[in-house]
């Protein structure tokens, strides 16, 4: 029989029944029900709404239906509809009476509400400290690939000289991002919601206070009809997961680039890498493809969540039941993504040969041999344009820049002299670029220590 089975003169159909539940989902809840159940009832007892023996039996209660949970000795039921009736559903059958006391001064839109935040909060948490030993990560493979030259793109064509360290510093810079985007989602939805009630509070004598410090939120919300209507952290989560998902995902189209043929800058270590079932020479970035194409999936629950909320009158509409499923595949999506991406970027070998092989072709040193010119007195602009008729020539005679003889670049301008191939090297392009932010080994260990500082003032959660 349904809770409400005072007011209907028809049992539930059993379509509606299974259409209505949600308990398929929000079972994962049980631990934050339990737990919020439990502060509410010893704040009712405190404030003498419930008599305070009755909220020890209520708590004792919930103590033990949370063991019975964990051990999996309890089965939650559709008819119950949704985690927090079947909590108190048990709860009821095993006390009787008193447990008819716990919902005093409370409805489950608040309940939702609040069970929601304090899963939310556990899992910023964790996944946050996943994005931190990411980033552990790359600044380890920095400090090691600090002389690993390699060609830096745009438009996917050889730019610019850089090197593997500074690219693993960039990631590093984006990841710091989406953690500080983490922190302030935590920061602003650290607000305990129970009192809003159904939508305008209630007229017993609670302490909400005294609630959201037993569960240890910052503060209390502001507004009863908004602490009901309020989704704003879960869709701020999503948007900060699909952020650094995009970034997972432009890291991880990079790394399927460089483990090809076509380029070869890393190996893949063969435990996170798959083969093929009939190619017998394949090695395939599969996890890094994945986390490519799981980034559509979180950016779908994103927008599934920005629909569901979209034109909602206020206070609580059964849409936002919706919003649970979203909000688990994104966390289970990410936590999924994050460790595995962090081990195979972690065994990955660089080979830092090829990688100048490539530096070496495609002229990056353009830039350079003109910043030369440039250094004897030229203005830059005419300087651009004698070192673009040196690239032509080195084109059709198949030379690059490093080959080319003295004689030829002196035909084309008088500045030129014999210290001019040593001001092409790879190693002098890089390591010239000493400004803040740039590739020398010299900027990069700047880099590397303020990444470093940003973990340190982290470490101990
Ligand atoms: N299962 C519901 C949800 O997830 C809980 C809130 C139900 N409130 C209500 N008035 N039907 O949103």
């Amino acid at each position: 029989m349904k809770l409400w089975a005072g007011r209907f003169q028809k049992e539930t159909d059993t379509m509606v029944n299974d259409f209505n539940s949600s308990i398929g989902f929000d079972a994962r809840l049980y631990r934050e029900d339990i737990q919020g159940s439990i502060a509410h009832a010893t704040m009712l007892g405190r404030q003498g709404i419930i008599e305070t023996h009755e909220a020890e039996k209520i708590v004792a209660a919930l103590k033990e239906i949370l063991a019975d949970v964990e051990a999996g000795t309890v089965e939650f039921s559709v008819d119950n509809e949704d985690i927090h009736m079947n909590i108190e559903t048990l709860l009821t059958a095993r006390i009787g009476d008193t447990g008819k006391r716990l919902h005093t001064a409370r409805s489950r839109n608040d309940q939702v509400a609040l069970d929601v935040r304090l899963y939310l909060k556990k899992e910023i948490t964790e996944i946050r400290k996943m994005v931190l030993s990411l980033m552990d990560v790359l600044a380890r493979k920095a400090e090691d690939n600090k002389q690993s030259y390699m060609p830096g793109y745009t438009h996917l064509q050889r730019a610019q000289p850089t090197t593997f360290a500074h690219y693993m510093m960039a990631y590093a810079n984006m990841l710091r991002r989406d953690v500080t985007r983490l922190e302030d989602c935590l920061e602003r939805m650290d607000e305990m919601p129970l009192g809003s009630g159904a939508l305008a509070g209630t007229t017993y004598p609670i302490d909400r206070s005294f609630v959201a410090e037993q569960l240890g939120f910052a503060r209390i919300t502001q507004n009863s009809l908004d602490g009901v209507s309020d989704r704003d952290y879960v869709i701020e989560f999503l948007s900060a997961c699909s952020l650094m998902m995009m970034h997972l995902s432009r890291f991880s189209e990079e790394i399927i680039l460089w483990c090809s043929w076509e380029f070869k800058f890393v190996e893949l270590d063969d435990a996170y890498s798959t083969g093929s079932s009939i190619m017998p020479q394949k090695k395939n970035p599969d996890v890094a493809e994945l986390v490519r194409g799981k980034t559509g999936r979180v950016y779908g629950d994103l927008m599934s969540l920005l629909t569901v909320m979209k034109s909602l009158p206020l206070a609580y509409n059964k849409d936002m039941q919706e919003d649970k499923e979203a909000l688990f595949d994104a966390v289970d999506t990410v936590k999924q993504c994050l460790p595995v991406f962090g081990a195979m970027v972690d065994t990955m070998t660089v080979l830092p040969k090829n990688m100048a092989k490539a530096a070496s072709r495609g002229f990056i040193n353009a830039t350079d041999c003109a910043d030369y010119l440039t250094r004897k007195g030229m203005p830059f602009r005419d300087a651009y344009k004698i070192v673009g008729r040196l690239v032509n020539l080195c084109i059709s005679n198949d030379e690059t820049l490093d080959t080319l003889a003295l004689k030829d670049f002196r035909a084309i301008s008088g500045l030129f002299e014999a210290d001019i191939y040593q001001a092409l090297e790879l190693k002098t392009c890089v390591n010239g670029r000493k400004v803040p932010g740039g590739p020398s080994a010299e900027a990069v260990d700047n880099q590397i220590a303020n990444i470093q500082k940003f973990l340190n003032e982290r470490s101990d959660g």
